[in-house]
């Protein structure tokens, strides 16, 4: 059995103004016609093999967007999923906790192929050989991570050590993985040529995961496995105990469990996917992966310029026009208008901190 778990509670912030709290950028239609989430959801459904067959989609987000995600689900007709509604945010290892306790509790102790729902693949054929590699490498037990070959000392990524040789299902051993170097660390990491970035996609047994966590942060694992117990359902809702899940610890399944991994008894490793992966941080990362014309321009909505090079111009609600600029971001929502040097898209960051500070 294999459980395709979709984690989308997060809020990406540094692409306001079309991202917002009430509508973040996992359900937005960024690159061609479908949600990053629905992108998500689909570049699994097509894993299926004659060795592997796909159980309930385990979608974990905020009690919030439950319609936004079920009206995307829908959209899609041929999935059958289940919805994992967090009260709050408790970051990613509660998240996966509540996804690993529903798949032991159908039985068989299902295989997850777990994935953030912020990023774009341009190349299915290659991510699916390997996600069914990987789905086949953490059958016996082990945790499976993807890995992508960086090219930038980036810094809000995991980074994986991998050495030795290629295992039976094009797997390598993991010696080190470091949760957001900082800029130096970073840049050794990738002069070194030995790490990888972290996808933020893992595959590993339901028990493989509650084993790891109840070694490293039992805290997590028995406050996650209190608000499961006292959940109610609705349909293909469920939803953990309200209060329970507030008393849980924040934190991601990165620093929660995969630094602690190498060195640790559980066995951890890497399969490498080369398939045109992008996680789409920043407004620069939409603009790279957007349809560019011949100027170097990507163009959504009413949307016009002349003598505009490698901008992004976006327009949702009224029409946008650009004249003799270049490398600029502008993005238009009925309330918010941003221009920005494409650059130092990263920076919206510090608009939305100071809106929040504002109140
Ligand atoms: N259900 C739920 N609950 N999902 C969440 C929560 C939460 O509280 N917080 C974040 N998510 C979702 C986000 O919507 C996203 O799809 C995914 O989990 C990853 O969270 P991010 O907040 O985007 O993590 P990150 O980008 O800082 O870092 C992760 O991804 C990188 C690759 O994009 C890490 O795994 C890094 O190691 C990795 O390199
Ligand atoms: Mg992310």
């Amino acid at each position: 059995k294999v459980s395709p778990v979709i984690l989308c509670g997060g809020s990406g912030t540094r692409l306001w103004p079309l991202s917002r709290s009430g509508f973040p950028k996992q359900f937005l239609v960024l690159s061609g016609t479908t949600s990053l989430f629905q992108q998500a959801v689909e570049r699994i459904n097509a894993i299926t093999s004659h060795d592997i067959t796909l159980d309930e989609t385990l979608v974990v987000t905020n009690e919030e967007h439950r319609f936004l995600a079920l009206d995307q689900l829908r959209e899609l007709k041929t999935v059958n999923a289940t919805l994992l509604l967090e009260p709050i945010a408790r970051n990613t290892a509660p998240a996966l906790t509540l996804a690993a306790l529903r798949a032991v509790e159908q039985g068989d102790d299902p295989i997850l192929v777990v994935t953030p729902a912020d990023q774009t693949i341009t190349d299915q054929a290659a991510f699916t050989t390997a996600l069914q590699q990987s789905v086949r490498a953490a059958a016996d037990g082990a945790i499976i991570i993807l890995g992508i070959t960086p090219t930038a000392p980036e810094t809000g990524y995991g980074y994986i050590k991998h050495q030795g040789n290629v295992k039976t299902f094009g797997e390598y051993s993991v010696a080190q993985f470091a949760e957001k170097p900082d800029a130096t660390t970073a840049q050794q990491y990738v002069d070194s040529g030995n790490y990888c970035w972290n996808s933020g996609m893992f595959v590993l047994r339901a028990s493989t995961w509650l084993n790891a966590l109840n070694q490293f942060r039992p805290d997590i694992a028995e406050a996650t496995q209190a608000s499961w117990q006292d959940r109610s359902s609705d349909a293909q809702f469920i939803r953990p105990a309200k209060t329970a899940f507030a008393d849980i610890p924040s934190e991601s399944i990165d620093y929660a469990v995969m630094e602690k991994c190498p060195g640790s008894g559980i066995t951890i490793n890497m399969v490498p996917l080369a398939a045109g992966w992008n996680d789409l941080g920043a407004w620069d990362a939409v603009w790279q992966v957007g349809a560019q014309d011949t100027n170097g321009n990507v163009m959504q909505g009413d949307a016009f310029q002349a003598d505009t090079t490698n901008s992004l111009i976006y327009a949702s609600s009224r029409l946008v026009s650009a004249v003799g600029v270049d490398n600029l971001v502008i993005v238009e929502t009925a309330d918010a208008v941003l221009v920005a040097n494409r650059s130092q898209s990263q920076q919206v960051k510090q608009i939305v901190n100071a809106l929040e500070a504002q109140g």
